[in-house]
């Protein structure tokens, strides 16, 4: 990696989105008949979602970005020991990877075997209880090992009951690993979060002929922001595969999104982006923050998810803007990358809200704000966001990624612009979500 500020130029596609990629195996794995996945992410997260379906007995053949599963239908799986992975190795190892572990926990929650799910050093960090407690709820028998709410997690196959759940955050993880539990329910299963998160499950299962239903109950006389989000999911008798087409994900072009708005003269087309309104959120700061981004051929897969390419041209002047409430789970994974460009941009940024930061593959809220007043921002860590104030001369430094990928990839896009070299630590952690990520950002100076 060398610092350059010569414009970025070109045309570029990012891999398949992540989400709908886990959830392709998952519901494909759920199904009757053969799901085909184009686009699917070869990166190490939807690699791990992969091989715990391998060891339930599903046989998924993968060239590239293109992958197969046979599904077996609902109820369809059988035990990793059954499938001679021997004890320790009917633990289902989820990496790093937390969708992976929250999404099967709700699956395996009504499976007739009883497995452990694990992961790495991060993710053995990351709070399970949020999706113990509803699970529990229905009636599972679902376990912190050690007990303080962390993998690894016991899961004994349970019968289970459909609930009315609130969720106290908004998170898609949440909600989905209590409405893919709810596949199974003897009743139907309503999750209530304070805000719509990310909604790719709704949409698959859907495609794949489930009753799911969204409300948005808003209260009445109370401001633009507040409401909540409702779904319901009525137990199919059984799920039925369709193909599915990934489209690239726009959690990884936003990278790309930021360098161009940052480094003087760039202009670059994003192709086949997801723009999915659950999902899109930095669209909608950039042009708060007076850039201008064209959104064009758009297109809608299908039953699925609506994609658009996107023309990014360098915008002179951009300015620091708020970002809070609905917006912030349209956008919780682009923080770090938007927490970087406001520090390029004149005046002050105030992120709030975002206290679910603190729980994803590193405290981002943290270090976000090491790092970035490591390399000369003026910024403030707060309870639930940070604050920023912007145009301040920037110079380089090691940054500690922590392991994070989305770290790694916004201080690789702020190099760009420092007077002096980035270096950062385990660069290479960029492969949970986009193993191509330097050669593309390569392809484009
Ligand atoms: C994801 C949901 C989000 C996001 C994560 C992927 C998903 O997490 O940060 O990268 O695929 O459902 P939360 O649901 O915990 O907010």
């Amino acid at each position: 990696m060398t610092t350059s500020c010569s414009p970025l130029k070109g045309t570029i596609r990012v891999p398949g989105d992540k989400s709908i990629s886990h959830r392709s195996i998952m519901i494909g794995s759920l199904a009757r008949g053969t799901t085909h996945i184009t686009g699917f992410l070869n990166g190490a997260d939807c690699l791990s979602t992969i091989s715990c379906f391998r060891k339930m007995g599903i046989e998924i053949t993968q060239k590239g970005s293109d992958v197969t599963v046979q599904g077996k239908g609902l109820r369809g799986l059988t035990s990793p020991a059954s499938n001679g992975f021997a004890s320790p190795d009917d633990l289902l190892d989820c990496g790093n990877s937390g969708t992976t572990m929250r999404l099967i926990s709700g699956i395996l929650s009504a499976q007739k075997f009883s497995t452990v799910l694990t992961g790495d050093d991060s993710l053995k960090k990351r709070p399970m209880d949020r999706v113990i407690k509803p699970l529990a709820e229905m009636g599972a028998d679902i376990r912190s090992l050690s007990g303080n709410g962390l993998a690894p997690l016991s899961v004994n196959g349970k019968k289970l009951h459909g609930i009315r759940y609130h969720s106290p955050v908004a998170s898609a993880q949440v909600k989905s690993c209590i409405l893919l539990a709810g596949l199974y329910a003897d009743s139907e299963t309503t999750v209530i979060e304070p805000f719509l998160s990310r909604d790719h499950t709704e949409r698959m299962l859907t495609a794949f002929g489930a009753d799911v239903s969204v409300r948005f109950e808003k209260k009445c006389g109370s401001g633009k922001d507040e409401g909540r989000s409702v779904v319901t999911l009525d137990p199919p008798e059984e799920l039925f595969a369709a193909d599915i087409s990934v489209p690239g994900d726009i959690s990884s072009a936003a990278y790309f999104i930021a360098a161009s708005l940052m480094v003087p003269g760039s202009e670059i087309l994003i192709k086949n982006v997801g723009i999915n309104p659950t999902r899109n959120g930095i669209l909608d700061v950039a042009e708060a923050m007076g850039a201008e981004i064209e959104v064009t051929d758009f297109f809608m897969n299908g039953k699925g998810e609506p994609s658009a390419d996107l023309l990014v041209k360098y915008s002179a002047g951009l300015h620091g803007t708020e970002i809070g409430g609905s917006l912030i789970p349209r956008l919780i994974d682009e923080i770090p990358v938007i927490a970087a460009l406001s520090c390029t941009a004149e005046g002050t940024t105030v992120i709030r809200d975002a206290a679910e930061l603190k729980v994803k593959e590193s405290n981002r809220i943290r270090v976000m704000t090491e790092n970035l007043k490591a390399v000369g921002a003026d910024i403030t860590e707060t309870e639930d966001g940070m604050i920023i104030h912007g145009g301040k001369p920037l110079h380089g430094g090691v940054i500690d990624s922590r392991k994070d990928h989305r770290i790694a990839m916004t201080f690789s896009v702020l190099n760009l612009v420092t007077d002096g070299e980035i270096r950062i630590t385990d660069p290479d952690c960029v492969d949970i979500s986009y193993p191509t990520f330097y050669d593309d950002l390569n392809s484009l100076q």
